[in-house]
């Protein structure tokens, strides 16, 4: 084959591959596939002499190029055709979500609590030292603080020069010196902070926040809920608590629920108690139906969280006179509160905050 061959050749396949762009088809495997046209014509240069070789490979190399891109924008073009838009198509519907189990429990809460006239506040998650332990009978180096396994954050302690005076605990108040900031474990913190801003009681309080504390398992989690109540009025006693607490389970866990409270110890009340709710599966009774013990509960009561009669000092710490008024306190975590509902069995409450959709979807 000589040049002027090799050339009608080519002029040949174009317009063959003409003729084919308008009928269709896969034009890339007829022409550049590898026993495509291309490659058959290509052999030729074998066949071409030696000092027309450049140019035949010059004619090819073109060849080439042209049928690639004649090819690549057929398949373009069919390629858009595909994804044309079908009018009548039905619409994708959107992923319809729900709100977190934790915030749906809180809603419930406060729901609850309002109904008797509680007022809903919801106090820092940052907070002086001052508000989450010294306002609350917790002395700057007193050993109950370790029990709440605190966060704090890195910054100057600037009460250092301020004595601490139990009878002036309002002395090393945050106004005056400043003091540790830390991440509150409790939402104690709002007691004070609601007697400071009503001025006077009557006080009516659900504090409901988040808290944070070094320690994760099974049962805890870095990050968790609490709510808080505080009552301070003339005459206020332990009935008040103890009815506040059967209203709530009653509410919170259905008819029937009872409430009981044991001797404890917190430095923010006195009398102190932990709270227990009986169990939804055995009725309180620790024994099932059938006569085996009560796996879910083992005594017949789930224990929740603290309560007591605000501390003389906590009162004098919000500038509440406590020859006149007394008032009941009591706290818990609401990740507890709310895996202990009927049906609902969570064993590990580190799921709550595992953002895994099968999880989350179920409630
Ligand atoms: N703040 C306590 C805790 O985190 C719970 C508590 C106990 C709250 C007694 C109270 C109370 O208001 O009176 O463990």
């Amino acid at each position: 084959m000589n040049l002027h061959e090799l050339q009608n050749q080519i002029t040949k396949l174009k317009s063959s591959l003409e003729t084919d762009l308008s009928s269709g088809g896969d034009l890339n495997a007829k022409y550049l596939g590898k026993k495509g046209l291309f490659n058959e014509l290509a052999k030729a240069i074998q066949q071409v002499g030696p000092t027309d070789r450049k140019a035949a490979g010059q004619l090819l190399n073109e060849l080439k190029t042209d049928l690639e891109q004649t090819t690549s924008s057929q398949t373009s073009v069919s390629q858009s055709r595909e994804t044309e838009t079908d009018l009548t198509m039905p619409g994708l519907k959107p992923k319809v979500g729900h709100i977190h189990p934790i915030s749906q429990a809180m809603e419930e809460i406060v729901h609850i609590f309002e109904k008797i006239g509680f007022t809903i506040v919801r106090y820092p998650e940052v907070d002086w030292d001052w508000y989450a332990f010294e306002s609350l009978n917790m002395p700057p180096t007193h050993p109950a603080r370790d029990e709440w396994e605190t966060f704090f954050i890195d910054l100057p302690d600037t009460t250092k020069n301020i004595p601490y005076d139990v009878n002036n605990p309002r002395a090393r108040h945050p106004s005056v010196a400043g003091g540790k900031i830390l991440l509150t474990p409790q939402t104690s913190n709002g007691q004070v902070r609601e007697m400071e801003r009503l001025g006077k009681p009557p006080i009516r309080m659900i504090n409901i926040a988040r808290c944070y504390r070094r320690q994760q398992d099974a049962t805890h989690t870095q990050m968790f809920h609490q709510f808080e109540g505080l009552v301070v009025d003339k005459g206020i006693n332990i009935q008040h608590l103890k009815g506040t607490l059967d209203y709530f389970a009653g509410q919170f866990y259905g008819a029937g629920t009872k409430s009981r409270i044991r001797p404890f110890h917190f430095q923010f009340t006195e009398p102190s108690f932990e709270v227990d709710f009986s169990c939804h599966i055995c009725h309180g009774t620790g024994v099932l139906k059938n006569g085996d013990k009560c796996k879910f509960c083992k005594s017949g009561w789930h224990e929740v969280g603290g309560a007591g009669m605000v501390h003389p000092n906590v009162l004098k710490a919000g500038n509440i006179d406590p020859d006149k008024y007394t008032g009941f306190a009591f706290g818990w975590g609401i990740e507890r509160t709310y895996t202990l509902q009927a049906g609902l069995n969570i064993d590990d409450i580190r799921l709550l905050y595992s953002g895994d959709l099968r999880f989350l979807e179920q409630f």
